[in-house]
């Protein structure tokens, strides 16, 4: 039997915790031979609906759940952990952008990355879901000065589901079959869905779409999914939200295929001319746990227009937050 490892999910009573939690437990982040111990963190107020989904986990007898943990306390939730889903933070409802939220969300990004800095494993792998998730994840950096920020990455993964599923939609084909989608900059509505270098079962997608489409109809798609999703639910995405931490933080413990990349917000080393520090979503590959921004691609006009705007907004977010920094 493997020694389990400690993950801490933050927003542990939350809505995609309700999906994340019980995905984790059976063992699709890590495999079916990797048992687990899981560091619950919520608010007082949330505490007693927390219980009820412990014991829902617990009824639900998972041979790889060895230990759970439930606490108020983020040094007791990221003590000694290997990874952290931070997922906590109030989402928003209609009529609201991502960054409205950030004077709400900001405390809990700067709390928690001090405390990370102070208890967590020195190699965690940090993912921030909770939005405005790239500017969460710098203050959290910002926060946690003894922690490399390459331990840092925030979600674009949904988004980049998302675009795979607008491009197989419309072209007929499985999700399976498309490769080389790219998310650049914010998980916001200035966020970049690039398909210049995707392609569709080998062939260069934008051969087999009209351009039209992919301009006036896939990126605003993209940039809205989430608002259209919680115009008909009345709810912001959960389950679909679980599915692309699980996929990311698994491919940056595991690697990515050989065969694609995938997208994630990281601290800019500069490439692509992004500002350095920023947590921008760039085509990553990841080999032995390192996460490798896809250099060399080539970037046309349009994309640089997209790709700098994204990056602008970023840069207003930071100046908004920076007072957090420590
Ligand atoms: P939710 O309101 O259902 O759950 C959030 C939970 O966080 C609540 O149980 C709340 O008590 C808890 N919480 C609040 N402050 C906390 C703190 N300081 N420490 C620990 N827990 C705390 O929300 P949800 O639907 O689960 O969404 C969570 C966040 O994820 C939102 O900000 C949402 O906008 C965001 N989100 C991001 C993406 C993405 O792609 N990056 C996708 C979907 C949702
Ligand atoms: C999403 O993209 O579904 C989430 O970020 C939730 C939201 O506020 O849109």
């Amino acid at each position: 039997m493997k020694t389990p490892v400690d993950i801490a999910i933050t927003g542990a009573a939350g809505q995609i915790s309700y999906s994340l939690l019980f995905r984790l437990a059976a063992g699709e982040f890590l495999g079916e031979s990797q048992p687990i111990n899981l560091h619950l963190l919520e608010i007082p107020p949330a505490m007693s609906a927390l219980e009820g989904v412990v014991m829902e986990l617990n009824d639900c007898a998972y041979p790889l759940l060895n230990r759970i943990i439930t606490t108020t306390d983020p040094k007791v939730a990221f003590d000694n952990v290997d990874y952290a889903f931070l997922v906590g933070a109030r989402p928003r409802g209609a009529g609201m952008e991502r960054k409205d939220l950030l004077q709400c969300n900001a405390e809990i990004f700067m709390v928690q990355g001090k405390a990370l800095n102070d208890v967590a494993n020195r190699n965690v792998k940090v993912l921030v879901t909770g939005n405005p998730a790239n500017t969460n994840a710098l203050i959290a950096i910002n926060n946690a000065p003894d922690l490399n920020p390459k331990n840092f990455t925030a979600m674009t993964m949904l988004d980049h589901n998302r675009t795979i599923n607008q491009l197989a939609e419309k072209s007929g084909v499985k999700a399976t079959d498309i490769k080389n989608v790219i998310i650049w900059g914010n998980h916001s509505n200035t966020q970049y869905p690039d398909i210049h270098h995707a392609k569709i079962k080998g062939q260069d997608a934008l051969s087999l779409v009209e351009n039209n489409w992919f301009i006036n109809e896939m990126i605003p798609t993209i940039q809205q999914r989430g608002a259209a999703i919680i115009k008909a639910r009345g709810q912001s995405s959960a389950a679909s939200a679980a599915t692309a931490a699980i996929k990311q933080m698994r491919l940056w413990a595991l690697g990515t295929p050989a065969s694609d990349w995938v997208s994630m917000a990281l601290v800019s080393d500069g490439s692509y001319d992004i500002e350095k520090g920023l947590v921008y979503s760039f085509p990553v590959t990841v080999n032995d746990g390192e996460i490798n921004i896809v250099q060399g691609l080539e970037i046309n006009k349009l994309s640089l227009e997209k790709m700098k705007l994204t990056e602008k907004e970023l840069r207003e977010e930071k100046e908004d937050v920076k007072h957090l920094f420590s």
